[in-house]
């Protein structure tokens, strides 16, 4: 019922402000929705859409939309927003889910689903930023890679102007992916994003508009560092480039037997959960589906190496350190060409 009555508003407010962007008007919405405590920070940024950006909130309201509806948030956040009302519209969009949400449309952990929202940013060709959800065996759904556990409980349809939309409550504001460097730490990664910068290419995984990384956990690192320990800067920086594709392949775009060249020019081939490089060692993907604002990363236990860079690394240490190495990968052309 309270959902229905804010819906009505907001759709009032939003097609009386395609005439006017009257303030009175938001002002009578939140006094009308005052007492709605479930709705009270949803109110809030609603309230708060700067005049220039409410065309375009009302634009993202189309069929199938499921209006996530925050529950609670960081101290500070809203405040936070409300003092940079321009970043109001892209998280209000992030809690537009573009398809219906019911507890049988998610599936239970460890597998789980990729559902687009109506944030667009920092993907390629205009791509929506998702949101990936998964269920417990007691029916808990869960909504990954937030920086806390985040639930989500679907709450029953409403049709208005003729149209279906959906409502879901979550337990706390829903945060929008990020960089690759502010990623990282949550799943315990340090080394690669280390070794982004130590050989220069940092910028370009950050900047690059749909990536698919995948990101070696610490100790497969510390595993190969027999072999990383003797590369200089350029050629960690190909080891590295290795890893990476063009294009945002969410697990579901990860077909098996698909092959793809990753950024040093090699063949990479997926295969199951593992990921192979022609010409080097296999991985197997451990977590899929971390989102970055750019891309997304699948953490692997291994790092892909080509077999004759071990082999030339094992030659350089038994022969000596002034024994040229045998350079056996230049810096990934496609990197140089992306920077
Ligand atoms: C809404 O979802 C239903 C079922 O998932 C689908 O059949 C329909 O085409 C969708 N409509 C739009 C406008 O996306
Ligand atoms: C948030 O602020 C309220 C009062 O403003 C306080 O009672 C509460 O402990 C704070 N919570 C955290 C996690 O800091
Ligand atoms: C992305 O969206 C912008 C703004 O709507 C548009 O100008 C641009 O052409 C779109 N790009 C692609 C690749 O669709
Ligand atoms: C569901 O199970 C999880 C542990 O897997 C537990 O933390 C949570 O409290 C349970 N929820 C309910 C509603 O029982
Ligand atoms: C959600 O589905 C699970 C089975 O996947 C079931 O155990 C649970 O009771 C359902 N929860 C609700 C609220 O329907
Ligand atoms: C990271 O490490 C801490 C401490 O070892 C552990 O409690 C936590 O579960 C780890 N997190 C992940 C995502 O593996
Ligand atoms: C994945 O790789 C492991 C060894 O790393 C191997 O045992 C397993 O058979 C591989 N799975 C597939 C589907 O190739
Ligand atoms: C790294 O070593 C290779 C030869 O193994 C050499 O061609 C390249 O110039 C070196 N790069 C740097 C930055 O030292
Ligand atoms: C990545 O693919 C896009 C097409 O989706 C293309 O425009 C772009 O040049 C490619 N980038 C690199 C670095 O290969």
């Amino acid at each position: 019922m309270n959902f229905f009555k804010l819906i009505n508003l907001l759709l009032f407010v939003l097609t009386a402000s395609a005439f006017s962007t009257s303030s009175i008007l938001i002002d009578a919405l939140v006094e009308a929705l005052g007492g709605f405590t479930p709705f009270g920070i949803f109110i809030s940024l609603l309230e708060a859409i700067p005049p220039e950006d409410i065309a375009e909130f009302a634009s993202l309201i189309t069929n199938n939309i499921t209006f996530g509806v925050p529950q609670s948030a960081p101290n500070g956040t809203v405040s936070n927003l409300l003092g940079n009302p321009s970043t109001i519209l892209p998280l209000l969009s992030y809690h537009l889910i573009k398809s219906p949400v019911s507890n049988s449309s998610i599936p239970l952990s460890p597998t789980h689903i990729i559902v687009s929202t109506a944030l667009i940013a920092s993907l390629e060709n205009n791509r929506s930023q998702v949101l990936v959800l998964t269920k417990d065996s007691n029916g808990t759904i869960h909504v990954l890679n937030q920086p806390s556990d985040v639930t989500l409980t679907p709450s029953s349809g409403i049709t208005f102007a003729g149209n279906s939309y959906g409502w879901s409550s979550v337990s706390d504001l829903l945060v929008a992916p990020t960089t690759l460097s502010a990623t990282l730490p949550s799943y315990n990664i340090t080394t690669f994003a280390n070794d982004a910068v130590t050989s220069g290419i940092t910028d370009t995984l950050e900047n690059l508009q749909g990536l698919t990384i995948f990101v070696p956990q610490d100790s497969a690192f510390s595993s190969a560092a027999s072999t990383l320990s003797h590369l200089n800067s350029s050629e960690l920086a190909s080891v590295l480039s290795g890893h990476v594709i063009n294009g945002t392949l969410y697990s579901p775009q990860l077909t098996s037997g698909q092959t793809t060249m990753n950024f040093a020019g090699q063949t990479l081939t997926v295969t199951g959960s593992n990921v192979s490089l022609t010409g080097g060692n296999t991985a197997n993907i451990l977590t899929s589906d971390v989102l970055l604002q750019n891309g997304v990363v699948h953490i692997i236990d291994n790092v892909l190496m080509l077999d004759s860079l071990k082999s030339s690394a094992a030659i350089s240490m038994s022969v000596g350190p002034w024994v040229t190495r045998v350079t056996v990968l230049a810096l990934g052309s496609y990197l140089v060409l992306a920077q």
